[in-house]
């Protein structure tokens, strides 16, 4: 019978990061061995991690990969990638090599623009309180500029002013969106800070009730593009194009397609996220939200082929990264991974980003319309299969190599070529 256990620890957030692990210990029953796994908190500091989130017992890790080959903008790039899923790393770095034959990447210049909404209800006519708050526009800028004079200084800052208005069953809202130039921060916290400040003059102004006033995940001005040419040949010939533009009219076609499609570039672009510290959800929801902006789910991607039959990817994202602030500096494998990339803005973060995308979604077509996902993923799969069937390290590859040869990558499969090793049969 499953035990059960009461959830109401009272003021278990204000215990050290060990009391807390022997309180969780004690009720989850964990052995010695788990609670040492707890108490590794690996590079960072108990300080350190007591600071980022709230009730913490651990640290949790993840495999950093390299996805090489890259060239974007003309300047190469080793991107860092934090995933726990086989394949990726290497089908990126794959087509990052076929990528170069035509130059490689073109990534275009996006500013770090991030907006705040700030929802005003109550009104009674919105257009005079429209009027009223553009009047009053180079006051409400003042004040949000007022709340980060270094930003300003640093030639970013609020810049403008932009109006929604929408129709609810609670009434009519006038939705007004501070535009801000966030330059190398991920910007939530500045634009958040802004609206609350300039609210109170908005409503003063306009005589309406605010409620939120936040940060829109959907960073339409940060969209990043990116752009290449994929030889015909090195994708697999005139098939492998032909196979990758069926898929792309599936995605077209079809939400349920145009998911998993998506599914493949964010595959490289929350890597990188993660790798540098960055905020997974924001790009995840900016991402799917711009991809239905049309009222229909659309692939982030197009394809077309050239005049010489090679295959061109375009790729269309709202990416909201920072190098600055939040997780960036603080965790030291963000900023390790911040020096691998050797990039000088979130601006070019972005570009990077954008390209990674593209050859993941690209790599992962090829693979679906030739060979299939599972053949490649299998065998790196075939692996963690062994070890979880608990061979050990010493026979892993054999017994991985034998789950491929076999076409049986299972782990009752892993089990009995492991007892034939052992029996020497
Ligand atoms: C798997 O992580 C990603 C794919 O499903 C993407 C796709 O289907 O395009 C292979």
């Amino acid at each position: 019978m499953m035990k059960k256990i009461n959830s109401e620890i009272s003021g278990f957030y204000k215990l050290s990061i060990e009391e807390r692990q022997k309180v969780i210990a004690q009720i989850s029953e964990l052995n010695s061995d788990e609670l040492k796994l707890l108490s590794n908190l690996g590079y960072f500091t108990s300080s350190q991690m007591d600071t980022l989130i709230e009730n913490v017992i651990g640290s949790y890790q993840l495999p950093m990969g390299i996805a090489c080959n890259f060239k974007i903008n003309n300047k190469d790039y080793l991107i860092p990638m934090v995933i726990e899923e086989p394949s990726v790393v290497a089908a990126a770095s794959n087509l990052a090599k076929i990528a170069r034959k035509h130059g490689g990447f073109f990534s275009e210049k996006v500013k770090s623009i991030m907006f705040s909404q700030i929802q005003i209800t109550q009104l009674d006519d919105l257009d005079a309180a429209k009027e009223i708050l553009l009047r009053k526009k180079e006051k409400l800028l003042a004040i949000a500029n007022e709340q980060d004079p270094v930003l300003k200084k640093l030639g970013g800052g609020a810049f403008d002013i932009e109006f929604r208005e929408l129709t609810t069953s609670r009434g009519k809202m006038l939705i007004l969106h501070l535009l801000v130039n966030v330059l190398d921060a991920m910007g939530a916290n500045v634009v958040n800070t802004m609206a609350e400040a300039i609210s109170p003059l908005i409503e003063e102004s306009c005589g309406g009730k605010i409620f939120l006033r936040i940060v829109s995940n959907l960073a339409e001005h940060r969209i990043a593009k990116s752009k290449a040419t994929f030889d015909k040949e090195l994708l697999g010939g005139e098939e492998a194009v032909e196979g990758i533009l069926n898929a792309y009219e599936f995605a077209l076609a079809d939400p349920y397609r145009a998911a998993t499609h998506n599914k493949g570039i964010m595959n490289g672009v929350i890597a990188l996220t993660l790798a540098t510290g960055n905020d997974t959800r924001a790009i995840e929801a900016g991402a799917h939200a711009y991809a239905s902006l049309s009222g229909k789910y659309m692939p982030l991607t197009k394809f077309r082929v050239d005049s010489n039959g090679n295959l061109v990817g375009e790729i269309e994202i709202p990416l909201a990264l920072g190098i600055i602030g939040g997780m960036t500096k603080i965790h030291p494998l963000a900023r390790l991974a911040l020096k691998v990339l050797n990039i000088e803005s979130a601006e070019e973060l972005s570009q990077v980003a954008a390209a990674l995308g593209l050859a993941q979604n690209v790599a992962a077509l090829r693979a679906l319309v030739t060979e299939g996902i599972q053949k490649g993923h299998m065998a790196l799969h075939s692996r963690n299969i062994a070890k979880i069937a608990g061979v050990p390290d010493e026979l892993i590859d054999k017994v991985a190599k034998i789950l491929v040869e076999d076409n049986i990558i299972r782990v009752d499969h892993a089990k009995k070529i492991l007892n034939k090793i052992l029996k020497g049969v």
